[in-house]
């Protein structure tokens, strides 16, 4: 398994594992779009020419926030979720950034896991947040000390 930028090509997979990851998949264009967005940096993980994972983040001055992560349901537990995480983080401690936030589905007991393993913590709820079904977002932030405001 390699991990490297996103590129145009892994478009058409992206797509076909948001489908089968999340009850509201992202479109082809939206992929289009943050791939375009140089504030954003997109990670595919890859066995053998095949997509098995990806993982994305926005980053405005000092703050970053993790747009997305995912492992196709056949390689998960293999430690391609924890590779993508570490590369986000890693880009986010390279850009200087004070923090990474996410959300999270109240109910994603695994994702949660994953995000506690590197040290973000419960910062809040967002009420409602997600449709199909409608649940509940945490909020989940990880302090980098190295960040600019030094917080
Ligand atoms: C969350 C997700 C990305 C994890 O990917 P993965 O490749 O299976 O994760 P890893 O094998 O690297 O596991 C890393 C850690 O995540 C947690 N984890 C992953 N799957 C888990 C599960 N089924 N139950 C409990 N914890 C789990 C564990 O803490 C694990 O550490 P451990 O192996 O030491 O127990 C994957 O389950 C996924 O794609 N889910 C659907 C999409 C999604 O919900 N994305 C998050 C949106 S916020």
């Amino acid at each position: 398994m390699i991990i490297t930028a996103m590129k145009p090509s892994d478009i058409g997979q992206a797509v076909m594992l948001e489908r089968l990851c999340f009850s509201v998949p992202w479109s082809e264009d939206m992929f289009v779009s943050e791939l375009n967005n140089p504030a954003c940096s997109y990670y595919a993980a890859c066995d053998n020419g095949r997509l098995i994972g990806f993982s994305g983040m926005l980053a405005v001055l000092d703050e970053g926030n993790v747009l997305n992560i995912a492992v196709h349901p056949m390689y998960r537990r293999q430690g391609v979720g924890r590779a993508l995480l570490e590369t986000l983080v890693k880009k986010a401690a390279s850009l200087h950034l004070a923090f990474l936030t996410l959300e999270v589905r109240e109910s994603n007991k695994s994702a949660i896991s994953l995000y506690e393993k590197f040290g973000f913590s419960r910062v809040g709820l967002r009420r409602g947040y997600y449709e199909r079904p409608k649940e509940d977002a945490v909020l989940m932030t990880l302090y980098f000390k190295q960040g600019r405001t030094g917080s």
